[in-house]
């Protein structure tokens, strides 16, 4: 595995496997140092592929034996698997191999977490398990038999027997071999049950260590929801007679929909009020429902090959979005997934590794789990939905799900039915699957004698391996206002197909103030100077909850740009318009919250690049904060007022409602913070019974340079919940003076507890200072270097985690040539070490590329 030889995979090269597989017979004999697992499986040549040499993948096995048909074989082994001369007709292949989970430490295949067993497959772990063809185009059904001391024994599906130190599962549903699962532990569960709509009786269990079951409740309840919402909103029900969860606290990703047996990082279900924050909740409550929903939009109709990843990640966070939108607020989900869109995939569409949402190559697929296959997939299919209308939706996702059940699909299966139920040529539209980068719509307008002509043209940058870009199908949700704010235009979509084209809107009394790409209808950047004027119009009347929001963006993000390039001072005909809302009782506290948020720093630095300027961070860190200090010395009568609004009563509920107060006073605690010092924050910190009042307290105090007691008390009284330190690793960082954020990272890096090879520690220390943009980006370069010192590090171990936070550094070239040269230079350092894994590898070769 380490001798990494860049080999690229290619779309076009997909070719079927030559073999059905009509069963598989596992059996593991677990021994941290020594399972051993037994597999038979049944083939059956396959009529309709091309003839090819027999080959399973297989890497980091110790083989055993190999019988075919019961006949002893010696097939040829590589790196990469095995090779067989095999029968012309069907046959059993049967092999033993030996593993060793407890130096599994890349957390892929089978490995140890804390004593107990677990596996990760997707997307190509199983073959760290045994000999087989890894690909998900390969569905077959599994039967597993599990021996070992472990109290409990889990695998996919139904259990069949169990007894002293064996267990035996099998699971009647054909699946590809990424999602096999094993548990193996001493476990303890939270359990219950759900009664289908068509009477199947369904046992759910939450497993978790003892000490954890008090943190069940929660990831239950969003079990039953999310059960209870895929039956009623697209007809799905649950197929197995048990579901299972279980808590580990060693996993790359958040979480992995295995069949019947869901494999969650402890962070993304494990939750109670005075541990978690109510945006774990929140998180928790939108993971589980996004691992169930893959129960079809990506179990039962799978992926052809990676590269149709989208196809079920995309339609999943979509499906995840929409459960989230119907049980909190749809509003509030909406504008704080256009907030991590923008941050997270137009980052990465407008860098080096700006790649399709269907990719057509890869070395490593693990480094396109990405913004873009999920969140721009999910976008690309609310599209689509808006464009066809709901009931053409609906309908064509029950061709969908009626004519694809037990396959493994492409784009172009999905795309069809939506072609097949609309009547619509769906080919233009299909780019939006093909083409990276981030559209760019211009607007221009014209008034003449009452009507209104609206011209959007759009052009999309040049991306790696994609100069040139063609015209894209993008739905331009519009309404028009009238002067005085009367909505004289509902919300209409128009369907720009052109480069450039232009809308007519006669029989108008007045010139009206357009309200554009109404609840963010496509993922585009629109480029429109309008005025001050117009923005401040918009905030105070747009009927549009998102465009009113994004009209307070607008302000926000070009009064901190005039403060950091001309040193003006903040805009006060915004702030005013501002005020008005915020002191808007009729409005969600929660979107008041969110109004008050302003645009990231490395936002600002986009901004700034994409106008020709050299973004400065000390620059933009100061405008920042003056302009914090502004709005709290300005809103000085007006923040006690918010802060009664935000209090919460009644005893902690994670609810959209407590949740909205709550995330409006951590607000308005920042800004008192910067003029009582941090009175306001100890008191706070003092009576706090949940961990969402505690932590925000406990980040204005270190903010505020007062926080040394109060995280030595956090300390000790959470020192044994590994996940409530967490918090206290990132919070020092983040809310670290950026003159010191390199030093407090590195001084956490020497605490005892800071367990690197944890990759919820690593990340909590190590996201963190990627995410402070001006600490991370110091000047000297030492940001830059600490990170890469410790990636080199983390890669012998797991590269999988080591390849995902080399994004770090994905915006390298929009800063100055020294920080330029800086960053390059740690890159540099990483690509130059030995033995560096294909994934890091193919990373950092895009990113200096
Ligand atoms: N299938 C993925 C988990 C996964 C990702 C496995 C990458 C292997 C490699 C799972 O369904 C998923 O998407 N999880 C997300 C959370 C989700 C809410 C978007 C995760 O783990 O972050
Ligand atoms: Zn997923």
């Amino acid at each position: 595995m380490k001798d990494a030889q860049a080999q690229t995979i290619y779309l076009r090269d997909y070719t079927p496997f030559g073999w059905t597989v009509e069963s598989v017979h596992l059996t593991f004999v677990l021994a941290p140092e020594a399972t051993r697992v037994r597999s038979r499986l049944r083939f059956v040549p396959d009529p309709k592929a091309p003839a090819q040499e027999f080959f399973l993948q297989g890497e980091d096995l110790t083989p055993i034996s190999f019988a075919i048909d019961g006949t002893p074989v010696t097939p040829e082994i590589t790196p990469e698997g095995l090779r067989a001369k095999v029968p012309d007709g069907p046959f059993t292949f049967e092999a033993e191999v030996e593993i060793a989970p407890l130096h599994n430490t890349a957390l892929e295949g089978l490995y140890m977490s804390r004593g107990m067993y677990c596996t990760q497959c997707e997307a190509e772990g199983f073959r760290k398990i045994t000999f087989y063809p890894d690909r998900p185009d390969v569905m077959s059904v599994f039967t597993v038999r599990i021996e070992g001391g472990e109290p409990v024994k889990l695998s996919n599906g139904n259990p069949v027997g169990a007894g002293e130190g064996w267990a035996e599962w099998h699971d009647p549903w054909p699946k590809p071999a990424y999602l096999f699962a094993l548990v193996a532990g001493d476990l303890v569960a939270q359990s219950d049950s759900f009664t289908t709509r068509s009477g199947r009786e369904v046992a759910l269990n939450l497993w978790v260590r003892e000490g954890d079951l008090h943190k069940c409740a929660f990831g239950m309840e969003a079990l039953k929801s999310s059960m209870d919402w895929d039956e009623r909103v697209y007809g799905r029900e649950y197929d197995l007679d048990v579901f299972n969860i279980v808590a580990v606290d060693d996993f790359n990703m958040g979480a992995m929909e295995n069949k019947g047996l869901n494999i969650f990082n402890s962070s993304a279900v494990l939750a109670s009020p005075e541990t978690a924050t109510d945006a774990n909740f929140e998180r928790i409550e939108g993971i589980i429902a996004h691992e169930y929903f893959h129960n079809w939009t990506g179990n039962r109709i799978t992926c052809r090959d990676w590269f149709q990843l989208c196809l079920k990640e995309g339609l999943t966070v979509f499906r995840d979005a929409q459960f989230t939108s119907d049980m909190r607020s749809a509003e509030v989900k909406r504008i704080v997934d256009v907030i991590d869109l923008r941050a997270r995939q137009f980052a990465e569409d407008q860098g080096p590794l700006a790649h399709p949402v269907r990719p057509e190559s890869f070395q490593e697929i693990n480094n396109f789990y990405t913004a873009t296959v999920y969140e721009k997939g999910a976008e690309v299919i609310g599209m689509l939905k808006l464009l066809v209308g709901d009931d053409a939706y609906s309908r064509a996702l029950d061709l969908y799900f009626a004519r694809h059940d037990g396959q493994a699909c492409t784009i172009e299966d999905w795309l069809r039915v939506f072609e097949e139920v609309t009547a619509r040529d769906l080919s233009q539209f299909k780019l939006w699957y093909a083409q990276a980068g981030t559209p760019r719509l211009a607007v221009a307008e014209d008034w003449q004698d009452g009507t209104y002509t609206l011209t959007l043209r759009q052009t999309t940058p040049p991306t790696p391996g994609q100069p040139d870009k063609a015209p894209l199908v993008i739905p331009v949700a519009l309404g028009l206002l009238s002067p005085d704010g009367h909505e004289v235009l509902p919300t209409t979509v128009l369907e720009l197909t052109e480069a450039e084209q232009s809308f007519v809107f006669p029989g108008l009394a007045a010139r009206p103030v357009p309200s554009l790409l109404r609840g963010f209808s496509a993922p585009v950047v629109l480029e429109r100077e309008s005025s001050r004027e117009e923005r401040v119009f918009l905030l105070a009347h747009d009927t549009d909850t998102f465009t009113r929001w994004e009209a307070n963006r607008d302000l926000a993000r070009a009064c901190l740009l005039a403060m950091v390039t001309d040193g003006a001072d903040p805009d006060a005909a915004w702030l005013d318009g501002l005020e008005t809302v915020l002191r808007d009782a009729s409005l969600d506290p929660a979107y008041r919250a969110l109004m008050l948020g302003v645009p990231t720093q490395s936002d600002l630095a986009q901004a700034l690049h994409d106008r020709g300027v050299t973004p400065d961070p000390e620059a933009i860190w100061a405008a920042t904060e003056r302009l914090r200090d502004a709005r709290a010395t300005r809103w000085a009568e007006l923040l006690p007022q918010l802060a009664d609004e935000a209090r919460v009563e009644a005893p902690y509920r994670p609810d959209a409602a407590q949740s909205g107060r709550r995330s409006l006073g951590s607000a308005v605690l920042a800004l008192t913070t910067r003029l009582d010092g941090g009175s306001a924050a100890e008191a706070q910190y003092d009576r706090a019974d949940n961990m969402t009042l505690q932590l925000s307290a406990l980040a204005c105090l270190v903010q505020a340079g007062r926080g040394a007691e109060a995280l030595a008390r956090f300390r000790a009284q959470w020192q044994g919940d590994r996940l409530v330190m967490d918090k206290w690793f990132g919070l020092q960082i983040a809310a670290s003076d950026p003159a010191e954020t390199v030093a407090v990272t590195e001084a956490l890096t020497r605490d005892p507890d800071f367990d690197w090879t944890n990759p919820n520690r690593f990340r909590a220390v190590f996201g963190a200072l990627a995410g402070h943009h001006a600490g991370f980006h110091r000047a000297d370069g030492a940001g830059y270097d600490l990170l890469a010192d410790w990636l080199i590090r983390l890669d012998d171990k797991n590269p999988q985690t080591t390849a995902r936070m080399c994004a770090a550094y994905q915006s390298w070239r929009r800063y100055d040539p020294d920080r330029q040269a800086k960053m390059r230079a740690a890159l540099d350092r990483i690509a130059a070490k030995p033995g560096l894994s294909r994934d890091v590898t193919e990373m950092v070769t895009r990113l200096i590329a």
